[in-house]
């Protein structure tokens, strides 16, 4: 291997991006470098609260959500590592279709770090073929979150947990998140009350504003595209 050129520069190619995309990530969850690589996730026991020891939270159906989307006049859609578990990227760009034709807003805010890749989110939506231009990064849309009707939190946790900024004791205290929870009305699709890949129990679960929508994200959007 020494002795062939190519495959030095290739390995000093892959090597290098490497180190580059940590670096990324960790500026996008507001980690150093050594702290990640030294560290780990969700081991702060003071702050991994299990859902029975925060509260009660509300559940909707599919026929309701789509009923909430029809009254609204402005919608966010926010995506994460379920939405790309489940493939729902192409009822969600359905959806979001119907909706505009209808006359209403959808955005949608993607955080630098939804799902297991950078840029994870924007490949699923592109390959549904939502257009780039409704498609806005968690700083453009942060501070839209507090005109807008109704947030469509689909598949996501971490990239949507208040306790980032409210807790400091969180072990994601800190790390920037899409402030989903200053909306009208908040709908989280998942299948159960379960932690994201940080193993941090999510407050907004239990806001007044929020209402869990239970299922395979897939099956809860196709249920909603027939609603509507
Ligand atoms: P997560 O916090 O991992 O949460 C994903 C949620 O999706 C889970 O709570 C899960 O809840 C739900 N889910 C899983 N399968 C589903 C399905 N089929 N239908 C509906 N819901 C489903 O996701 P996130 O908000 O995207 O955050 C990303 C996390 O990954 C961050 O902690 C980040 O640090 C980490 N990470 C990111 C990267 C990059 S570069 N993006 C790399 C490595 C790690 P249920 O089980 O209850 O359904």
């Amino acid at each position: 291997m020494l002795s062939n050129d190519l495959l030095i520069v290739t390995g000093v190619l892959v090597g290098s991006s490497g180190a580059i995309l940590s670096y990324i990530i960790c500026k996008a969850m507001n980690r150093s470098f050594i702290s990640v690589v030294a560290g780990s996730f969700g081991t702060d026991s003071s702050s991994i609260g299990e859902a029975e020891e925060m509260g009660d939270y509300r559940k909707i159906t599919a026929e309701k959500v789509a009923k909430q989307l029809q009254n609204s006049t402005s919608v966010i859609i926010t995506l994460g590592y379920g939405m790309a578990m489940a493939q729902a990227q192409y009822p969600v760009a359905e959806i979001t279709e119907k909706l505009r034709a209808r006359g209403i807003n959808v955005w949608f805010g993607i955080h630098p770090i939804a799902g297991r890749l950078p840029g994870h989110m924007n490949v699923l939506l592109a390959e549904a073929k939502v257009p780039y231009d409704v498609v806005l990064e968690m700083d453009e849309i942060n501070e839209d979150f507090s005109d807008t009707d109704t947030v469509l939190v689909i598949g996501a946790n971490d990239t949507v947990n208040p306790a980032a900024l409210d807790d400091p004791h969180s072990p994601i205290a800190g790390m920037p998140v899409l402030e989903v929870w200053k909306a009208q009305n908040v709908i989280v699709f998942k299948r159960s009350m379960n932690t994201g890949y940080a193993g941090v129990q999510n407050p907004l679960f239990f806001k007044d504003n929020t209402l869990m929508l239970f299922g395979d994200a897939k099956e809860s959007v196709e249920a909603i595209l027939r609603a509507l």
